[in-house]
């Protein structure tokens, strides 16, 4: 089922340590090309290692030091990530800043601050970046019953063009997610909404 995520640029922020690390190191081990970057360039080096000897095709990660309150350095991350694997197809964001403050703590207005621009701000910038390479994804359902429609191919025009991937999704694009849910692979998700609409409901 994952077998299409072989030769998949993925790039994975935060992925020098934690869930990122692991991330990280199932896409290699799935046969996909990976960018490993975290500030720290001991820890980076170490999980690139590892994720090129798990890669059946012995594929050699990319590694870029970068600190994503930087601005300059999200640039840089997805330029660098562009020029060496001339494409991109998967973004995992997978940092985030996490110090509970109460609201009257004298540092809440910092902390905030700290949480909007890793959490937030720097997720939109990197998704900014990468959607131009971000080619394929999924779209409103091509069913048998679509052809029932009188004006079937004008309304597959409209739904192509007004969805952000650009496509309607297919009956495959159901199947995948729903045997994805019903497999081991999912086994830590449950009570959560999907949505498989090649992105239209975030456009309100
Ligand atoms: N752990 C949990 O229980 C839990 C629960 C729910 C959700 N999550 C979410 O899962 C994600 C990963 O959590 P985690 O526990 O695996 O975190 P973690 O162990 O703290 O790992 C964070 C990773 O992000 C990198 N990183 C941190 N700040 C960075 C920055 N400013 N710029 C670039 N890289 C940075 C770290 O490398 P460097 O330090 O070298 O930069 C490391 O590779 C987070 O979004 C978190 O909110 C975690």
């Amino acid at each position: 089922m994952l077998e299409d995520l072989k030769d998949k640029v993925v790039l994975i922020t935060g992925s020098s340590g934690g869930i990122g690390e692991i991330i990280a190191k199932r896409f290699s081990s799935l046969g996909s090309k990976v960018v490993i970057t975290g500030r720290n360039s001991e820890n980076v080096a170490k999980v690139a290692e590892e994720c090129a000897a798990l890669s059946p095709l012995k594929y050699e990660p990319l590694t870029v030091i970068c600190d994503l309150n930087s601005e300059r350095d999200i640039e840089r991350l997805v330029h660098e990530t562009i020029c060496h694997f001339k494409r991109l197809d998967v973004l995992v964001n997978c940092v985030a800043y996490y110090e509970p403050l109460s609201i009257l703590d004298d540092r809440f207005l910092e902390n905030f601050d700290a949480h909007m621009k890793l959490n937030v701000r720097a997720v939109v910038q990197l998704c900014r970046l990468a959607i131009p390479h971000l080619s394929e994804c999924k779209g409103p359902i091509d069913t048998p019953k679509f052809e029932t429609f009188e004006d079937s191919e004008s309304l597959r025009e409209h739904y192509s063009s007004k969805t952000p991937v650009q496509r309607m999704g297919n009956r495959d694009d159901i199947a995948n997610a729903v045997t994805y849910l019903a497999s081991n692979a999912s086994g830590f998700i449950t009570g959560c909404l999907i949505p498989i609409d090649g992105g239209i409901s975030l456009l309100g």
